[in-house]
Formats: C-alpha cells, structure tokens, sequence
C-alpha cells in the first residue's frame, strides 16, 4: 500500500485533507478506479482519457500533463510491487471557506492517489454467479462524469448488500440505466444489450473493452439500446462489468433465478476472454 497526496508520499490514511475541501464539504471531486495487473495498470489511456473529460465537464483545472501522471502511477506500481491491484485516484477542485459558487481563481486542486491489494479468492467467487436487486435510478443527469458525489449510489449498495445482494440494478423510469457501481448487461439469444453511454450511465471502460475489443473477437454481438425491466427479468444471462469484478454473472434477480441459476455460456465466454486480455 502506498499513498501519494499534492506532490509526496504520505502514511496510508494520513489526515492530510483541508477541513474546507470542497471534496469533502461538497462532494466536488473528480475520481478514477483502475486495474493494476502483473504490477501496471491496465487499460490506463481510457481512465486517464475519461478522467481529464470528467475535469473539463466540472470546470476543474489540469494541473498535471496526462505523461506526468502516466509517469507518477508508473511510480506508484513500481515503488508498491503490487502485483494484483488497484489504484484510486481523486482530484477535488481545492478548499475554500465553504460557500456554494467556487472561485476557479482561489482554489488549488487537490490530488490524492492510493494504490492497495486486491483480495482475488473474493474476486473468483464472484466470477460463479451474484445476486442482484432491482431499484429506482434516483441519481441526477449528468452520471456521465466521474464525480465523488454519489449519495444515491451508496444508498442503493446499501440497500442491495442488507438483502444478501452484489449490488442493484437501477432503473429510470422503467428503462434500466446501469448497476450502482458497475454497468449492466443483457443476454437475450445469444446477443448482449446495453445502455447507450449517453448522459444517464457512467460510460464504464470494463464495458467498453466488453464493446470494442472482447466480443468483437469471440464474435458475439453488442447492441446498445435502451430496454425496460420486462426485458431484464426474461434475460437468459445477466451480468455486471467493473473494474474491479471484471464481468460478474447476476445468477439470481430478486426471488428469481436467471437462465438455469449458473453463469451463462456468453457470460463465460466474455469473462474468459476479458480476463486473458488483461493478463
Ligand atoms: N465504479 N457505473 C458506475 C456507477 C460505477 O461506479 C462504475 C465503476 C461503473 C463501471 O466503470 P468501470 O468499468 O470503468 O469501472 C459503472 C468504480 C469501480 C467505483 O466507483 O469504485
């Protein structure tokens, strides 16, 4: 474990943060979760890619070029020898007295970054089947950017883990956005359904290995489109995609099974071939 805070290595858990960060007073932060794999990040251009979108969509200022911050997680998977990992990384707009507009002229971004262990025995158990629950998508419309302000978030994983669940599978005015941390997809004839990443889903880079590069080279098909409950419910397969779960098979909906209560074929098939693409 090593932790890195606005230009030095800190003790893990160091009390470090301004009282007056917006981070904390606000929720006013950007975030990125990535894989480390054999000790590097893996599929770092598209977190680096969505994290300085996720900076320019919240008027927050770059303070670092996209090859000093390669270079400084270069640094961290290095000087940690993490092996199987993960890196969080988060940049809040800065700490000012507390008052609701903020002043892009007064305030410092603030960068903290981790990089910890991965348990992978919890991870594996995962990869034979969840359960997951069905909840209102209650978030606002713009979960397209990576922020640190995930209240309805972290009350729907809330909700899900008291019922024995992974997590929940959120819906929008009965059309299913995504999973409280994780993207969601359908199987229905052999062909995978997912949202279209437009402004009501976090556009996942797991999903978007799954889209560009994992299915199109077993040959399975994605469609992003909308659909409704009625449709998850009669999936054959359902899964979720993460960072850090990869592509975890939702065997149990609610009270019911889905398909015959066993990860299904594609499911497997998308996983197998996902975790080998980042080996
Ligand atoms: N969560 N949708 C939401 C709401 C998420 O929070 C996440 C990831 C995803 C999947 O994105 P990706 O494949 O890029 O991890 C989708 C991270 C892991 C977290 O908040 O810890």
């Amino acid at each position: 474990e090593l932790t890195y805070f606005n230009g030095e290595f800190v003790e893990p858990g160091a009390k470090v943060v301004s009282i007056d960060d917006r981070g904390y007073t606000f929720g006013d932060a950007v975030y990125e979760v990535t894989r480390v794999v054999n000790g590097r990040c893996f599929a770092w251009s598209y977190h680096q890619d969505r994290l300085y979108r996720s900076m320019r969509e919240m008027d927050i200022p770059v303070k670092m070029t996209p090859d000093d911050l390669t270079e400084l997680l270069e640094i961290m998977c290095e000087q940690s020898e993490i092996k199987d990992g993960y890196i969080y990384l988060q940049i809040s707009r800065g700490a000012a007295p507390r008052h609701h507009a903020y002043d892009r002229s007064k305030l410092e971004p603030q960068m903290l970054m981790y990089i910890k262990n991965l348990d992978m025995d919890a991870i594996r158990k995962d990869e034979d089947g969840v359960k997951a629950i069905c909840l209102p998508d209650e978030r606002w419309l713009h979960v397209d950017i990576k922020t640190t302000n995930l209240i309805p978030n972290i009350l729907a994983q809330t909700k899900a883990e008291k019922k024995f669940a992974y997590s929940a599978i959120l819906f929008r005015d009965d059309i299913c956005t995504e999973g409280a941390c994780s993207n969601v997809f359908v199987v229905k004839d052999e062909i995978c359904y997912t949202h279209p990443a437009d402004n009501k889903i976090l556009k996942g880079i797991t999903r978007q290995m799954i889209l560009t590069r994992v299915a199109p080279s077993i040959g399975v098909t994605v469609i992003e489109k909308e659909f409704d409950r009625a449709f998850v419910e009669d999936a054959d397969e359902l899964f979720f995609t993460d960072t850090i779960g990869g592509v975890i098979p939702i065997t149990k909906l609610e009270r019911n099974v889905v398909g015959d209560g066993k990860p299904g074929k594609v499911t497997k098939r998308l996983q197998e071939s996902l975790n080998k693409l980042m080996e």
